[in-house]
């Protein structure tokens, strides 16, 4: 598999791909604070795989919004490909997440007006460097063939179930080759031949195009094949591992 050799924990690392820094998310709720994120740091490599996982509650997703740029930190900062994400404005935020992210939500986020192949072309059409339309439409085919979703293409959102649903917004995210691609629970709605599938698309991915991966989840095979695991509790880091090899 990819590089295993990042110092787990360390948030220091020249090629990291991803790096944490004494990363706090709190909110107040009138004289109540809410701590979600206690003081994360950990540095990803280019090409590794980790999987995220914790009890409901612990932060993960809140985690992964950050990662993505997708809100604030209270206190530290994310760094991606070098680039200090966590206060940059609106516009240049919105172009280091074009190029640099795919990201997968937990509850899916699909434009319900558009089919499944317009959802997974969307982020194509919207980056200023794509190519034609027929490279695009090639690409957002294969990668729903690669998902099982073939013969659903022209579907709306509302008329795929919450499985398929899921494939089209994991399809969505490859769509422009992001070098780092997060997923919330991106198995989590499928039976186990889909979990199986997707699996598949994420490890080729990881392998052959280099793809820095970070995924929440629950799924102990899935979490199996990732090169490293951090185990987040009540908003801090309990464990952070990598596999081992020949496990
Ligand atoms: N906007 C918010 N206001 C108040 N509390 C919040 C807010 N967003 C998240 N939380 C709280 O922060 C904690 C972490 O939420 P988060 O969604 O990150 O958990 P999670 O680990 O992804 O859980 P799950 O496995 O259920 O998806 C939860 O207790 C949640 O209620
Ligand atoms: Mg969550």
């Amino acid at each position: 598999m990819s590089e295993n050799q990042a110092a787990a924990g360390g948030a220091g690392s020249g090629d990291a791909m991803i790096v944490v820094d004494g990363l706090k998310r709190w909110i107040r709720n009138g004289s109540r604070t809410v701590e979600i994120l206690r003081g994360i740091s950990f540095a990803v490599p280019r090409g590794q795989f980790v999987a995220i996982m914790g009890p409901s509650g612990s932060g993960k997703s809140t985690l992964l919004g950050l990662l993505a740029g997708l809100d604030t930190p209270s206190e530290g900062e994310v760094r991606l490909d070098g680039t200090a994400i966590s206060y940059l404005d609106e516009d240049a935020l919105a172009q280091v997440r074009g190029r640099t992210i795919g990201f997968v939500f937990q509850s899916y986020q699909l434009i319900p007006t558009l089919t499944a192949l317009e959802n997974v072309l969307l982020p194509y059409e919207l980056n200023s460097e794509r190519g034609s339309r027929a490279e695009g439409l090639a690409r957002a085919r294969a990668l729903l063939t690669s998902v099982g979703l073939a013969d659903r293409v022209e579907h709306y959102p509302v008329q795929l179930s919450g499985g398929e649903q899921q494939r089209v917004a994991l399809a969505r995210a490859f769509i422009l080759k992001p070098p780092i691609v997060l997923a919330d629970e991106p198995t989590g709605n499928l039976d186990s031949t889909n979990g199986a599938h997707v699996l598949q698309l994420l490890l080729d991915l990881n392998q052959k195009e280099g793809t820095t991966l970070v995924l929440v989840t629950h799924d102990p095979v899935l979490a199996g094949y990732a090169d490293r695991r951090i185990v987040l509790h009540d908003g801090a880091i309990v464990t952070d591992e990598l596999r081992r090899a020949g496990e």
